[in-house]
């Protein structure tokens, strides 16, 4: 799985590798005529990615919650970069109401929109139901993430006709999509309390980010579109995703430290995956340290991908 280069910083086939920042990967690319959506850019990784776009150019939207946080991320930008075009949509992704108002929102500002970065995320939380009665970090990290992209397909697949600039989604997953339940995803037993597990639920739901790119490219494919979908891993980086497990964060960091990154570092794959040009129509591929990586067989499981698919629309139907 890349920990060896993820250890030793040497560089992959791409000519980068972990050690490389958001801000090498991008060097010399001109990001002027873009826009981008980011959920989650007010904290970690999402806001050093929301920071690099802008330093290439791009119209950066950020998708927060906290829209306190997201303002300051703004505002640090602009004291760096005061040519940045940044704007914040108010967005909580656990609730299918603001995922709908959010994209909304995005639509009534009549902008173009070149890429999608589904970036937020909650891991090892407590048993919880969202407001929709979906357990937490299935609802954050996958459902809601999984409607966004459907209410803004069609714009980003109107922009890629429009311009001729390849449309991009780039799926924030992660390592631990290795340790997902037994069967993967729990269809049966989802919001279910007594079988929730916090770890295999965080698995799972990262499971659910690579099966959801996988799936999304096939039909991006099937439909002949300027659009790809990718997965990446951005790495092990502290940042406020340990909240909920300080301690096994503590362990953790200790007994793999020489695997941890910074968050320009961190922020590097996602970047890459964006923008390079290299990656001009590669679709449904995963990601880590700014190449190309193979995911489980649980994750290359296209069977698995289209029922997940089913499974996540009839949900999100029934909801509406
Ligand atoms: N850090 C790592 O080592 C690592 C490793 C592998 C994968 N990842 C993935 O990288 C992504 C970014 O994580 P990070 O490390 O940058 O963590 P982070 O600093 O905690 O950032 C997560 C972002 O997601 C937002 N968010 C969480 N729940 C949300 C919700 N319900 N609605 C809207 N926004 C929500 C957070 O907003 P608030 O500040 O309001 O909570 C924050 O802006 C996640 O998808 C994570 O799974 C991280």
């Amino acid at each position: 799985m890349g920990y060896w280069r993820e250890a030793t910083g040497i560089k992959g086939p791409s000519g980068f590798g972990s050690g490389n920042t958001a801000e090498q990967v991008t060097e010399g690319i001109d990001a002027s005529g873009l826009t981008v959506i980011i959920t989650g850019g007010s904290s970690g990784i999402g806001a050093e990615t929301a920071r690099v776009l802008a330093l290439r150019g791009a119209h950066v939207i950020i998708g927060a919650r906290n829209l306190e946080a997201a303002n300051t991320v703004k505002q640090n930008i602009l004291s760096s970069i005061p040519s940045a075009r940044i704007d914040i949509i108010q967005i909580e992704l656990s609730s299918l109401k603001s995922v709908r108002g959010f994209a909304e929102k995005f639509l009534a500002m009549d902008l173009p929109l070149n890429i999608l970065i589904n970036n937020a995320g909650v891991m090892y939380c407590p048993f919880q139901l969202s407001e929709d009665g979906i357990e937490m970090q299935f609802a954050t990290n996958h459902l809601g993430h999984f409607l966004l992209t459907n209410l803004l397909l069609e714009k980003l697949k109107i922009t890629a006709e429009k311009t001729g600039i390849e449309g991009r989604i780039v799926n924030v997953s992660s390592v631990a999509h290795v340790y997902p339940y037994k069967e993967g995803i729990m269809f049966d037993k989802l919001n279910d309390k007594k079988a929730y597990n916090d770890m295999s639920a965080y698995g799972q739901s990262k499971l659910a980010n690579i099966l959801h790119s996988n799936e999304l490219a096939r039909r991006l494919k099937e439909q002949g579109v300027n659009v790809t979908a990718n997965s990446v891993h951005p790495g092990l980086i502290k940042t406020n995703l340990g909240r909920h497990a300080a301690c096994f964060m503590i362990i953790l960091r200790a007994l793999t430290f020489v695997l941890w990154k910074s968050i320009p570092q961190g922020a590097s794959t996602t970047c890459y995956v964006a923008l390079h040009p290299s990656l001009k129509g590669v679709s449904g591929k995963y990601f880590a340290d700014n190449n190309l990586e193979k995911p489980t067989k649980m994750a290359r499981d296209d069977a698995l991908a289209k029922k997940l698919w089913e499974f996540s629309e009839e949900l999100v139907n029934s909801k509406s």
